[in-house]
């Protein structure tokens, strides 16, 4: 995730733009850079945070009254210079912002090259504008050349263009990635998120998927990239304060990127076959695989054991890393998955220093480009929920679920073992993101009024077998660490083991009831819990015959049981959300933690 801006108006764009790149940054933070016209291209850019960048290049200072800008939230290429934008083409007359992945960035950098374009950069970016000037050389046509290219584009793209050549607009196009126009008096601006533009215009236009823009300081034409048409669309006033503009609207980070895990899903599926091929391949060379990882990744690493069990019947020790050096069987034979959204935390970082000094091969799986793991690593690969803000990890839990489910079917397939069930998974997975968007929208009415019976709970236990049992350890860590009430999630058939002892009449009992070969034995302890006085909440698939059985009941469409995790989470985390904003507590703050732990 990164953001852009745009400016193109009778005042100086350089202030406005360094100010709106300011209010994105919590779009991405690792480089930024601004291009403008004022009868040449002018382009500054670097690695590093916005503010420092201005402090070395004085972006403020670039000449023109139009200019693009971007912060970056590295996907391809880690972060540097050479791959902030803008990004030129070899003309160095054309620049481009983008925010978004191109998934056929490989197959159009090669046409290019075959005609004799050069690349500088590790990036996806920098087809784009070589792309619109191999058609501009022979229509001449700028609009008509961004309309080419962007037909030609695969994947998630919001991208804004200029040129020194036609000096007086910029074009905008837009698919699966942000894009808002803010209309002032005889002054157009552009950005990902309203937040970077509301103190300017609150009169906005939002840019559709499969559409482009071209913005003049009096004027603005959409029209649709594919068929050429012509869109009206009139402005919409926007009423929301800043503050509200950068969490969307909502009132927490949180509960922003919990429901932006669709999207956290879609771009990591985007994730090229290959990546995962490579990653297959160095897994199925080990004798042993360990995957390693502390907190909600760790939870990740366990339904990923469920997965390459049931599917690839590939076995793997899932461990905690700050626990690794005591267990880990490391030696040449050993391969290990290191799986951390930040790619920070330093007892993932100790554990897989300590087996690569005993020899064993390193992978790792993280959100964050160039993170130190990545620079320990052998293979490096990375999942793409974009920046998260919130202490408490949603969306990179999705992301990484996700990319395991895909590593299973890989896994499957070159074990030969992709018999329907993984083909089931394969494309069904295809279709989570559109069910997720579904389950967060149904379900988050409900979940706000039950989390009202938690309110002053003292302790809540949560129950779930198979992968339901990652689920209910993810869920009770979310309710820790930010309602600050007591919970413990088990494998429901422990319960006789120990805990039942604990339930008496009134005790707070989630049961997680998953699809799946275990459902039935769930609905056992479930009335095993019922029985002992327990109020129970069941979030149940598909959950018609708990009816009756069960105090409250969230009912999650039915879905292949591997997949179930993506549409279980939803309800624990808003559970978790809701407990906690109902007993005043600030849900993006909670005490005491920190996003990314640096220290063992
Ligand atoms: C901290 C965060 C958790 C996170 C854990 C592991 O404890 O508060 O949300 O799950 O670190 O982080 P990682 O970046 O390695 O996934």
């Amino acid at each position: 995730m990164c953001g852009i801006v745009g400016y193109v108006g009778s005042r100086p764009a350089a202030p406005i733009l360094l100010e709106a790149l300011k209010r994105l940054e919590y779009r991405g933070y690792d480089s930024a850079g601004m291009a403008t016209v004022s009868r040449k291209l002018f382009v500054k850019k670097d690695r590093g945070r916005i503010a420092d960048i201005d402090r070395r290049l004085k972006l403020a200072e670039m000449p023109g009254n139009l200019g693009v800008g971007h912060t970056r939230w590295a996907t391809h290429g880690e972060p540097s210079r050479v791959n902030a934008h803008p990004h030129l083409d070899n003309s160095g007359k054309i620049a481009v912002v983008h925010n978004g992945i191109i998934e056929n960035y490989f197959e159009l950098k090669k046409f290019l090259q075959g005609h004799g374009y050069r690349f500088t950069s590790q990036t996806d970016t920098e087809v784009i504008p070589n792309l619109i000037h191999h058609f501009l050389k022979r229509s001449g046509d700028l609009e008509g050349s961004v309309r080419q290219a962007a037909k030609r584009l695969r994947g998630s793209f919001a991208l804004a263009v200029i040129s020194e050549e036609e000096p007086g607009k910029i074009i905008a196009v837009r698919q699966d990635s942000p894009l808002i126009i803010g209309l002032g008096e005889g002054e157009v601006f552009l950005a990902s998120d309203i937040p970077a533009i509301l103190q300017h215009t609150n009169r906005m236009l939002v840019l559709e998927n499969g559409e482009m823009a071209v913005l003049t300081p009096d004027d603005v034409s959409i029209k649709k990239f594919g068929s050429g048409a012509t869109v009206k669309r009139e402005p919409m006033l926007v009423q929301w304060t800043a503050e509200m503009a950068e969490k969307e609207g909502y009132p927490h980070f949180t509960l922003k990127e919990i429901f932006q895990q669709p999207d956290a899903v879609r771009d990591t599926l985007r994730v090229p076959p290959e990546e995962l091929k490579r990653l297959a391949r160095f897994l199925l060379r080990a004798k042993r695989v360990y995957l390693i990882a502390c907190g909600t990744s760790y939870h990740a690493a366990l339904v990923a054991k469920y997965a390459l069990a049931k599917l690839a019947g590939f076995p793997v020790e899932v461990v905690i890393s700050s626990e690794f050096g005591e267990i880990g069987n490391m030696d040449e034979g050993t391969a290990v998955l290191a799986i951390t959204q930040s790619g920070e935390t330093a007892d993932t970082l100790k554990a897989v220093e300590a087996a690569r000094a005993a020899g064993a091969r390193v992978a790792c799986l993280t959100n964050v480009v160039g993170s130190s793991i990545t620079r320990m690593s052998d293979l490096v690969c990375y999942t793409y929920a974009g920046p998260e803000v919130s202490v408490v990890a949603t969306k990179t839990f999705a992301a990484q679920v996700a990319y395991l489910l895909r590593l299973a079917v890989q896994l499957a397939e070159a074990r030969g073992r992709s018999g329907p069930r993984s083909k089931r998974l394969a494309a069904g997975l295809g279709s989570m993101p559109e069910i997720m968007r579904k389950v967060l929208v149904e379900v988050e009415p409900r979940v706000k009024s039950l989390a009202r019976g938690f309110l002053s709970a003292e302790h809540i236990y949560l129950i779930g077998r198979g992968v339901g049992y990652p689920l209910v350890l993810e869920g009770a860590l979310k309710i820790k660490e930010i309602t600050y009430i007591h919970s413990e999630g088990m494998p429901a058939g422990e319960l006789k083991h120990g805990t039942l002892a604990l339930i008496e009449r009134g005790t707070p009992v989630i049961a997680v009831v998953t699809p799946g070969g275990m459902r039935m034995k769930m609905v056992s302890n479930v009335e095993e819990v019922k029985a002992r006085g327990a109020q129970v909440t069941a979030i149940a698939d598909n959950g018609k015959d708990l009816e009756g059985h069960v105090d409250e009941l969230i009912s999650i469409p039915h879905t292949e049981e591997l997949l179930s995790p993506l549409l279980f989470i939803i309800p624990l985390q808003l559970l978790a959300y809701h407990i906690t904003v109902g007993r005043g507590q600030d849900p993006d703050r909670p005490r005491s933690l920190a996003k990314s732990v640096t220290v063992e």
